[in-house]
């Protein structure tokens, strides 16, 4: 029998219904129960972060002579270590298979496959253990700093003995993001069984179907430390009790202390925190707004980006992610800086849209897409990328 995310779809397959990420939201969107899709496509208090950070990237502007002599093009990246085949990853977004089933499973097995990185939420449907087996040395771990001592130490122990390299700290989440989508919805943790979300998950077939196969969606990693039978309703108290400790520049240096690995603090827009990332040891940071999930008015993250990496880009990995939905996205980013990209709804729209098929479609069409692009600017590599920045669009 196949395992969930077993390795069954060509490593070039590519859905031709599906060019860009709009197609594959809109597909994603008529697949997925409404409260699951606005869980994934949400952002906090008046979203108007969302529209910012779309806006931001789209001001950025490109361009390259084109009577230059071209080169054989290479997208490759040497990353913390280890080689991938484009200069972009999966963002770790929690509770992935509430939004299609077994999605992180799905998704990790793709990146393999395409040699790209899967980060893992520590708060996934699918446990730490699991996806370092199916994402053989593909998968970082994202680890939210629990207030808990010994889940802390626990659970670093695990990531590093599952053969984790990479951990990724997220730091932007000292409370829980304002989602008035996932309110009206009653979208806590785990989801209310209202009529009104049975309704929509009757209305999802292929959803249902395959949620009755994978099982109800639990936080399993974090399955270990809940007590034994913690009823629905307690748990969101356990997860504040336990796992979502804020983080400051002391708990970071706790973890740089007993993480061998190489350590990401994500979550970062100000230069102060890029700065204190750089003296506490990390290897890298993302610049990020958490997709603009936690706050509504925070800087413009490109003007962030540029600054960031001016200052710190020789000395640490910077990579970026918030609003990114394309190859040219990408693109972008990169020539403002960043060395490494990752895109967060995009991937779950493609599992939506797709199902199983969705994880490679996704990576192969960002593929596509970011080698037309390069070859259009003449960029051979990833790093040539700054070379075409013709407007930032920062005043
Ligand atoms: C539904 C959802 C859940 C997320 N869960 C996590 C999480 O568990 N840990 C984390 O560090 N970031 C989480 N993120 C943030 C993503 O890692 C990433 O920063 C963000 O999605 C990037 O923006 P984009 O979706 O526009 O690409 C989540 C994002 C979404 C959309």
């Amino acid at each position: 029998m196949k395992q969930p995310g077993e390795r069954t779809i060509p490593s070039d397959y590519f859905d031709p219904r599906y060019p860009n990420g709009e197609y594959l939201q809109s597909k994603a969107k008529s697949r997925m129960p409404m409260f699951a899709f606005d869980y994934l496509n949400g952002g906090c208090i008046d979203e108007r972060g969302l529209t910012d950070n779309r806006a931001n990237l789209k001001r950025v502007r490109l361009n390259s002579p084109l009577l230059k002599r071209r080169c054989q093009p290479d997208y490759s990246v040497n990353l913390f270590g280890k080689r991938y085949r484009y200069p972009f990853g999966v963002a770790p977004v929690g509770l992935q298979g509430l939004m299609w089933p077994d999605a992180p499973e799905i998704l990790a097995r793709a990146a393999a496959d395409l040699e790209i990185p899967y980060v893992l939420s520590t708060v996934s449907s699918a446990s730490l253990e699991t996806i370092a087996e199916i994402a053989q040395g593909y998968a970082w771990f994202q680890f939210y700093n629990p207030t808990v001592e010994d889940v802390r130490a626990d659970i670093l122990r695990r990531a590093a003995q599952a053969g984790y390299d990479v951990l990724v700290v997220t730091v932007d989440v000292p409370t829980f993001g304002y989602r008035p989508k996932d309110i009206r919805n009653g979208l806590s943790m785990p989801p209310k069984m209202t009529w009104r979300n049975i309704l929509q998950m009757l209305a999802r077939p292929a959803w249902l179907l395959g949620m009755a196969k994978a099982g109800k969606p639990e936080m399993k990693t974090l399955l270990p430390y809940m007590p034994p039978n913690t009823p629905a309703d307690e748990l969101q108290s356990f997860m504040n009790k336990t796992v979502m400790g804020s983080v400051d520049a002391d708990s970071l240096r706790k973890i740089r202390d007993v993480w061998q690995g190489k350590l990401v603090i994500k979550g970062i827009s100000r230069m102060e925190d890029a700065d204190a990332a750089v003296e506490i040891g990390a290897d890298g940071i993302v610049v990020s707004n958490h997709g603009a999930r936690q706050l509504d008015a925070g800087p413009n993250l490109i003007e962030s980006l540029i600054g960031i990496s001016e200052k710190h880009g020789g000395t640490i990995e910077v990579i970026y992610d918030s609003g990114l939905y394309s190859g040219t996205d990408l693109a972008k980013a990169l020539a403002c800086g960043a060395g490494f990209g990752l895109f967060g709804r995009l991937f779950v729209y493609g599992v939506g849209a797709l199902g199983q098929r969705g994880g490679v479609h996704t990576i192969n069409m960002l593929g596509s897409q970011f080698a037309q692009v390069s070859q259009q600017l003449g960029c051979a590599n990833p790093s040539d990328f700054p070379g075409c920045l013709a407007d930032s669009g920062v005043r």
